[in-house]
């Protein structure tokens, strides 16, 4: 009878669980505050500060650490070449997932749609830099970059066209 017992408690506690979702989930749809669940966020940097304070640091280290360039000395590879600087750039490409849930907390998400889906973008190819780096595969750390590139470019796109030639002018 305990196999009964433990199935009997496992549906009790799931019924729990979707309940305590749906009380959570339908009063905070519009509600920035998000203190339905007693949680709350210092939302104290707006998004374009969170941009210039801690996403484009963080990916410019990403992107000045992949490919080669070719100057006056020559041809340069820009990789690193040893634990620690692989280290570094990891730490780096951790920062990038993390802020792409920074950017999806209530509060400071622009909406509960594509916007989750470009933060969550950003977070999955921050993690796909942050493989690379731990195996030191030089390509996969590439393709990474450039992924979030993209996700960086798409996002504004959609919410800020203005960014992206900002972006390029930049350069
Ligand atoms: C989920 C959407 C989203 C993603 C992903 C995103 N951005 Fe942004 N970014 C924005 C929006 C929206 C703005 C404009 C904010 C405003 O002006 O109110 C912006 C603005 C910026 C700015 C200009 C800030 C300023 O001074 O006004 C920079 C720089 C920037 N983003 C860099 C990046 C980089 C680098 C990445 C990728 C590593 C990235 N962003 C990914 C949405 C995004």
């Amino acid at each position: 009878m305990n196999r009964q017992n433990s199935l009997f408690y496992k549906s009790g506690f799931l019924l729990l669980v979707l309940t305590a979702l749906v009380t959570c989930s339908a009063p905070d749809e519009t509600n920035s505050g998000g203190n339905s669940s007693d949680v709350s966020y210092n939302l104290s940097l707006d998004v374009p500060e969170l941009m210039v304070l801690v996403l484009e640091p963080a990916s410019d280290i990403l992107w000045d650490s992949a490919g080669w360039v070719l100057d006056a000395s020559g041809y340069e590879e820009l990789y690193p070449t040893t634990d620690e600087g692989w280290a570094y750039v990891r730490a780096q490409a951790a920062v990038v997932l993390e802020a792409g849930n920074m950017l999806a907390l209530p509060g400071r998400a622009v909406d509960t749609d594509a916007w989750i889906t470009y933060s969550n973008g950003l977070s999955s190819a921050g993690l796909a830099a942050m493989e690379a780096a731990a195996s030191q595969n030089h390509e996969d750390f590439f393709q990474a970059g450039a992924q979030i590139y993209s996700v960086c470019t798409a996002c504004h796109q959609a919410y800020n066209p203005d960014i992206n030639s900002q972006f390029v002018a930049e350069e």
